[in-house]
């Protein structure tokens, strides 16, 4: 479990970052196709255009966060995305990926707000927040 200051911290910069959220979207997403071009086709070119769920994975990882102390609350949503993710063939191994270009976009959205401490925070709640959808997915993939 994340200790209540990692909690604190997240909770702290989650409204800077969602009132940045289409800056850290859009950074997000050149940093990982240009660090990781492997995962590039897993995602639907039509989908990149309209630019809609580009947004909503970034926010969706905001939301996540914000809601960190209490993560049964998202539930629903994560089943929900978890479906579209396997759909997608999203497989564990991606998340690393997103999580390091994640910190690298709240870092350069950021600036100097973003600490040491402030991106070791958020990489401990990215990864309780990775391991739910993994598990989520695990049992889709394993019923698909
Ligand atoms: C905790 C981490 C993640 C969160 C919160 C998240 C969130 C989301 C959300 C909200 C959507 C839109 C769902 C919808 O259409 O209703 C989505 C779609 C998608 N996500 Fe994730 N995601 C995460 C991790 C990943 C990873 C690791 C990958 C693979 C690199 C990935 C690849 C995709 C793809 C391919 C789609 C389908 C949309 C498209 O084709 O562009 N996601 N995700």
């Amino acid at each position: 479990m994340l200790d209540q200051k990692v909690i604190d911290i997240v909770k702290s910069t989650v409204p800077a970052l969602k009132e940045h959220g289409l800056d850290i979207t859009k950074t997000f997403y050149g940093l990982m196709f240009k660090n990781n071009p492997e995962v590039k086709p897993l995602f639907s070119e039509d989908k990149q255009k309209s630019g809609e769920q580009a947004k909503a994975l970034a926010m969706s990882i905001l939301a996540a966060a914000q809601n960190i102390d209490n993560l049964e609350k998202i539930m629903p949503v994560v089943t929900k995305i978890g479906q579209v993710h396997v759909d997608s063939k999203v497989k564990p191994e991606h998340y690393p990926i997103v999580g390091k270009n994640l910190l690298l976009a709240i870092k350069e959205v950021l600036g100097d707000a973003a600490t040491d401490e402030v991106l070791e925070a958020w990489g401990k709640a990215y990864e309780v927040i990775a391991e739910i959808f993994i598990d989520v997915e695990k049992k889709l993939y394993e019923t698909a």
